[in-house]
């Protein structure tokens, strides 16, 4: 076997009742769900056709990856990045969406065979929407190496999941939010993406999520893998809260990183830019293209939605606020990670 198939940690499938249920609520998923090794990291289960491909790739030391846990701001974030290291190229960044510019490296284990097909079926009118279904689907690892230097990279997968040279080669910034708000912000995009297709209420995802029965849990164990590196002269960490709170902040923090020098008016110009009412009309931004694919269900809420810093409130019951205030103390507990707007 050659080295590019090794993947060390074991890849279970999840047990078949409960498999049945979550297929019942989540139905872009058609085939069932795997845990991953020691942490039982959650993913659809063609993460198994990528897990070896993605954990060897090789990383180029110009690579610039913008990773998190979803909806935590990576949106934002990649723009902050992309612009700063681009010399606050306007034009390149109007002219070219995001989802170009940052191949998502395991967007391909979320559309399932039979959802491409139908994809494909509906999108078979146009040669152009064809072309780019296959761009969107295709294994991240794939575009990547056929990507020219410096490579821009959004990946939601820890670090532990990732290639293990990836932080002394290449630069990494990591988002990272309060998960009341990534819990709401993720409910939404269940049920906007047919490669999800979340058909259950809030709460009931509330307890999906807790309980680790999600893409990309466990929530904070992705967190403290990054946390722990957040000293690595190549991490970057940054809170959501933070740049929603005082965002020239970490707009200069952002350009420290990269070694790039901008004047405040510069810096004011950028944030207005990344502002949420600019990046709801901003198509570069805003995934139109999932869209004109008709990966989007009409109706349901943008992929750019409000935009704030604790809109859990309206959303949570006396009884999942304090679930979720225990949920948080309990885990961290070991550790030192602190959210900065949390009193704990
Ligand atoms: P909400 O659903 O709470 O509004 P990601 O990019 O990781 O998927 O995160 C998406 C979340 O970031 C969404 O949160 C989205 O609205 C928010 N977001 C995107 N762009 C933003 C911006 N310019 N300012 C503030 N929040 C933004």
């Amino acid at each position: 076997m050659g080295s590019e198939n090794q993947f060390p940690l074991e890849i279970e499938d999840v047990e078949p009742g409960l498999t049945k249920t979550l297929l019942e609520y989540f139905t872009g998923e058609m085939t069932g769900f795997v845990r991953v090794g020691p942490k039982k990291y959650f993913f659809p289960q063609k993460y198994k056709q990528e897990a070896a491909k993605i954990y060897n790739m090789p990383v180029r030391p110009t690579d610039v990856y913008v990773t998190s846990y979803p909806r935590s701001g990576t949106t934002w974030t990649q723009e902050l990045v992309w612009m700063i290291a681009n010399d606050l190229d306007y034009e390149t960044s109007n002219a070219i969406p995001l989802t170009e510019r940052y191949p998502f490296l395991e967007f391909s284990i979320c559309v399932h065979p039979e959802n491409k097909k139908k994809f494909i079926e509906e999108n078979s009118h146009s040669k152009e929407n064809l072309e780019l279904l296959e761009a969107v689907c295709q294994p991240g690892t794939d575009l990547l190496a056929a990507t020219t230097s410096p490579r821009f990279i959004k990946s939601h997968m820890p670090l532990s999941l990732l290639p293990p040279t990836l932080l002394d080669t290449a630069k990494m910034v990591y988002v990272a939010r309060d998960p009341r708000d990534v819990v709401v912000s993720f409910y939404h995009l269940n049920r906007l993406m047919r490669t999800q297709g979340y058909t259950g209420d809030f709460k009931t995802y509330w307890n999906f999520f807790i309980k680790d029965l999600h893409h990309w849990t466990p929530f904070f164990e992705h967190l403290k893998e990054a946390w722990e590196q957040r000293d690595h002269p190549n991490m970057l960490f940054l809170f959501y809260e933070e740049l929603s709170k005082d965002l020239p902040t970490s707009v200069r923090r952002v350009a420290k990183f990269f070694d790039k020098q901008y004047t405040d008016e510069e810096i004011d110009r950028l944030c207005d830019h990344l502002s949420i009412d600019n990046f709801k009309n901003n198509k570069s931004v805003n995934y139109d293209v999932m869209k004109l694919l008709g990966i989007l269900i009409p109706g349901e809420q943008a992929f750019i939605r409000k935009g704030k810093a604790g809109g859990w409130r309206d959303y949570f019951d006396e009884e999942m606020t304090e679930q979720g205030e225990k949920w948080i103390a309990d885990n961290l507990r070991d550790t030192d990670l602190r959210f900065p707007h949390m009193n704990l």
